[in-house]
């Protein structure tokens, strides 16, 4: 069974697409969301490295659980280092799958749809990734989606696509 692991820069699209994805799956597929973990499972998790490799660590082992329990999870996760994306795989095993979803830092910037960057670069929040805190790009991820270049609906068919997986909308 797959896990679909999102990784990209804040902004670039990961929860939006996610949720594209997810609503032209059946119903066994979950999303596993950065910011949702962050609010429960690892709200005593900061953004300084050895933090943010133990949310990846978290969100790797939970998947592995759904996973077990035949669930299809669907990862939005910054997961900013090759080695906190290395350990996952290392974690989930064969059915991992890195989608780098993809849009360059200021387009990002430009889209900023918490208003983060903009706290980020006035100084009022720390570590941010990005502005002071690096995002390692996948060297050969399984997928790469550019979400400057296609809309979201085109975003979420690649994605459906590269699995075979049946999109919903094409069989309707
Ligand atoms: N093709 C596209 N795919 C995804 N998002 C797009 C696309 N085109 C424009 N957008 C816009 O980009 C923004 C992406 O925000 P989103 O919250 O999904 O990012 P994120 O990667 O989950 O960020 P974070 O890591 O902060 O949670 C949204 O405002 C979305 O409407
Ligand atoms: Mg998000």
């Amino acid at each position: 069974m797959t896990v679909l692991w999102f990784t990209g820069l804040s902004g670039a699209g990961k929860t939006t697409l996610a949720k594209a994805v997810r609503a032209r799956l059946p119903s066994y597929s979950f999303i596993l969301d950065g910011d949702d973990l962050r609010e429960g499972l690892n709200q005593d998790l900061g953004f300084a490295e050895a933090h943010r490799l133990e949310n990846v660590r978290r969100v790797a082992e939970v998947a592995k659980l759904m996973v077990k329990a035949g669930v299809l999870p669907i990862v939005a996760l910054i997961s900013p280092s090759r080695q906190g994306r290395a350990l996952a795989r290392g974690i989930i095993g064969q059915g991992f799958t890195e989608i780098f979803i993809h849009a360059p830092l200021a387009v990002c910037e430009e889209r900023d749809p918490k208003g983060l960057y903009a706290k980020a670069r006035r100084g009022e929040i720390r570590y941010f990734t990005g502005i002071d805190a690096p995002y390692e790009p996948p060297l050969a991820p399984e997928l790469m989606i550019d979400t400057v270049c296609n809309s979201v609906e085109a975003c979420a068919d690649k994605v459906l696509g590269f699995y075979g997986l049946p999109s919903l909308r094409s069989r309707a």
